[in-house]
């Protein structure tokens, strides 16, 4: 595509609505909505909820009317004001020939602050599973170490340990978890040995969106000098979270989730108590605090950042900015309210319907924004495609841990004409 070309389609699909410019100049994440917002009737950290007009907010999303995505928990998709910020960045720099790296450290400042946690204890990753991955690495477990986890986790979170116990000779213990979600402390505490070295658990379930007590599992595990990790995949955007309050030792996410960041995004936490016990799995520019070739010198920075080797994709990194930013708009509060608001019109429709059970725990204490149900006596992985093919309603069918379910996002571009929608369409599918 041309230059001129590119910028009409960029002007057509991404900048059409409140503002445009084709010579934008380079917006950090901030000033690209200070200068241009997108949101004009809402103030940052909206703390009315009823003010909020969320007609205008999925009007920042670019999938189309009749399109009911109730699939954030695979994937988020971006709000335009991510895409200005992705795409003039990385329009500027290229004018430049520069990677423009430094311009990040705001980006590490704005997620250190999402999460009440320091700059340095950040790092940006490809995605959640890369975070979990160096997570599980940078411990150098050996033969025989015990690593705790969950026939819940994702194929990215139970991997990077699978492989620990397959390269070295760790070993992996299966917990399975409680569906109602009251017993995953207790049954966690049950499964610990004198041998076991990590407990990695997901915030929240990929199969039935089951919140874990995090907090009260983290400081289990450090009464008994056990690691924990977080695979918060799930939960990073979902609903406020303080990780300084939580303070695992690891907790790595996706920008590309909940977040509604750039594609290939993610962040990992490493809490700052450990930094010196752990090495970095990778080592490059920006590793060390001290490098003499020469002398085959080499200091590590006492950063989570050190994980950050080599030349990085600078506009994706802002665009997280900018999706932080976006959030902190409507306020993470009301984000965590608008989910719950439209979970609880799902149930209430759906409550005379024996046919549709829920497996995801009720109480706020042990879910958000994010449902799996089954429907009885049908293969709920066929009819998935079907409701997506016939009623444009895009959901995931679960699989994992034999569930045979149909998992269900509800983001804040939800509306509850889609819940309603979704109701009558499940009522008619049992009938059919
Ligand atoms: C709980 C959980 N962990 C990890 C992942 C993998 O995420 P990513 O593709 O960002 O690595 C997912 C993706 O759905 C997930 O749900």
């Amino acid at each position: 595509m041309s230059k001129s070309s590119r910028r009409s389609f960029i002007k057509k699909n991404i900048l059409s609505g409140l503002f445009l410019t084709s010579a934008a100049p380079l917006l950090s994440a901030e000033n690209a909505l200070k200068v241009k917002p997108r949101i004009p009737t809402l103030k940052p950290n909206a703390s009315d909820y009823n003010t909020i007009d969320w007609n205008n907010i999925r009007e920042q999303f670019l999938f189309a009317k009749d399109y009911h995505y109730l699939n954030t928990g695979s994937l988020g998709p971006s709000p335009k004001i991510v895409l200005d910020t992705v795409c003039n960045a990385m329009e500027k720099l290229e004018t430049s020939c520069s990677h423009g790296r430094h311009q990040i450290d705001e980006t590490h400042e704005k997620m250190a602050k999402f999460l009440n946690v320091t700059t340095d204890e950040i790092a940006f990753t490809r995605n959640a599973t890369e975070g979990l991955n160096i997570a599980a690495r940078s411990l150098r477990l050996k033969k025989g170490d015990e690593i705790i986890i969950s026939t819940h986790e994702h194929v990215g979170g139970a991997s990077p340990w699978m492989a620990l116990a397959k390269d070295f000779g760790a070993v992996v213990k299966l917990i399975d978890l409680d569906f109602n979600g009251e017993n995953n402390l207790q049954i966690i505490k049950d499964s610990i040995t004198l041998k076991t070295k990590v407990v990695a658990f997901s915030h929240i379930t990929c199969t039935t969106g089951m919140k874990l007590p995090a907090k009260d599992i983290v400081e289990f595990c450090r009464s008994k000098n056990i690691y924990s990790c977080i695979d918060g995949a799930q939960s990073l955007g979902m609903f406020p979270i303080d990780l300084r309050d939580i303070n695992p030792d690891f907790y790595a996410s996706s920008g590309h989730k909940w977040l509604f960041g750039p594609k290939g995004t993610g962040v990992l936490f490493i809490n700052k108590s450990i930094i010196s016990e752990i090495s970095p799995v990778f080592a490059g520019a920006y590793t060390d605090s001290k490098f003499d070739l020469n002398t085959l010198t080499i200091d590590y920075r006492h950063s989570a950042q050190r994980e950050e080797y080599g030349t990085r994709n600078t506009p994706i990194t802002l665009g997280i900015g900018s999706a932080i930013d976006f959030i902190n708009t409507i306020g993470i509060d009301n984000v965590a309210k608008r989910g719950r608001e439209l979970v609880t019109r799902f149930r209430k429709g759906v409550a005379n319907t024996p046919e549709i059970e829920i497996l995801t725990p009720e109480s706020d204490l042990y879910s958000a924004s994010m449902i799996t149900i089954r429907i009885k006596d049908k293969d709920n992985l066929k009819l998935n495609p079907v409701l997506n093919k016939e009623k444009k309603l895009r959901m995931r069918g679960i699989y994992e841990n034999n569930i045979n379910g149909i998992r269900i996002s509800f983001a804040i571009f939800n509306t509850f004409e889609e819940v309603d929608l979704l109701v009558n369409s499940l009522k008619k599918v049992i009938k059919a």
